[in-house]
């Protein structure tokens, strides 16, 4: 997706902050433009509040300023905004691509409404061809990877420049190939049965609204 679908996108969904808020403030390319127009309008004189989901968005955040709570500060959420690596007819997601998915999943979960920011190639009919993002513990990685495969989704180990990428909770990602997931809610449930599991990024029956920018320009509300 071109950065300026992201620019379009993410700018759009800012329109749902109002005065007042508490804000959870996602992770990735194009929530970053919609954090970037938050921060202009608290410049502006925009009282908001945010909970980042990653250490990324925190900063970006800081250096925005725009002000910050944890959950020893509040209880819930009044808005979300995130993005999603797929997106299906349902708005069931999968998330996790930039390895924020447990952060992420606890904000959202905290919140009254869901939006997520992508663009077209990320609405799906059938979740799965990204590969699902499983938060594993390191200990007995091989044992977890293997409980996964039993489930039918093959593993590997997600690194990044060469060396296994850890996430900000000290984590492992596991990606998972179990195209065609044709049950989302059960599988999420299953996979976080297993005793080295965190979370896994299958975010169902969690979107409200999600907002699609095409490569024609215009965002589509669904
Ligand atoms: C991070 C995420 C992101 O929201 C997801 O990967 C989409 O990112 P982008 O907007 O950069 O495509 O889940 O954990």
């Amino acid at each position: 997706m071109s950065k300026e679908i992201k620019k379009l996108v993410g700018d759009k969904a800012a329109a749902y902050v109002e005065d007042g808020m508490t804000l959870g403030l996602g992770t990735g390319s194009t929530v970053y433009w919609t954090i970037e127009k938050i921060g202009e309008m608290v410049q502006q004189g925009l009282k908001v509040q945010g909970i980042p989901t990653s250490i990324a968005t925190e900063e970006q955040a800081k250096r925005l300023g725009i002000p910050l709570v944890t959950f020893r500060d509040v209880s819930h959420i009044d808005v979300t905004i995130d993005g999603a690596d797929e997106v299906d007819p349902e708005l069931q997601l999968i998330k996790g691509g930039g390895g924020a998915l447990l952060r992420e999943k606890m904000v959202a979960m905290a919140s009254t409404r869901v939006i997520i920011v992508a663009d077209e190639s990320k609405i799906v009919d059938r979740l799965g061809q990204f590969p699902l993002p499983v938060e594993v513990v390191t200990y007995g990685l091989d044992r977890t990877a293997y409980d996964i495969e039993q489930l039918g989704g093959k593993s590997t180990v997600r690194k990044k420049d060469g060396e296994t990428y850890m996430t900000d909770n000290g984590n492992i990602i596991l990606d998972c190939d179990f195209y065609p997931i044709t049950a989302p809610e059960k599988l999420s449930q299953q996979l976080n049965m297993l005793p080295g599991v965190v979370e896994n990024g299958l975010f169902t029956n969690i979107a409200d609204t999600v907002l699609v920018g095409t490569a024609e320009g215009r965002v589509i509300i669904k």
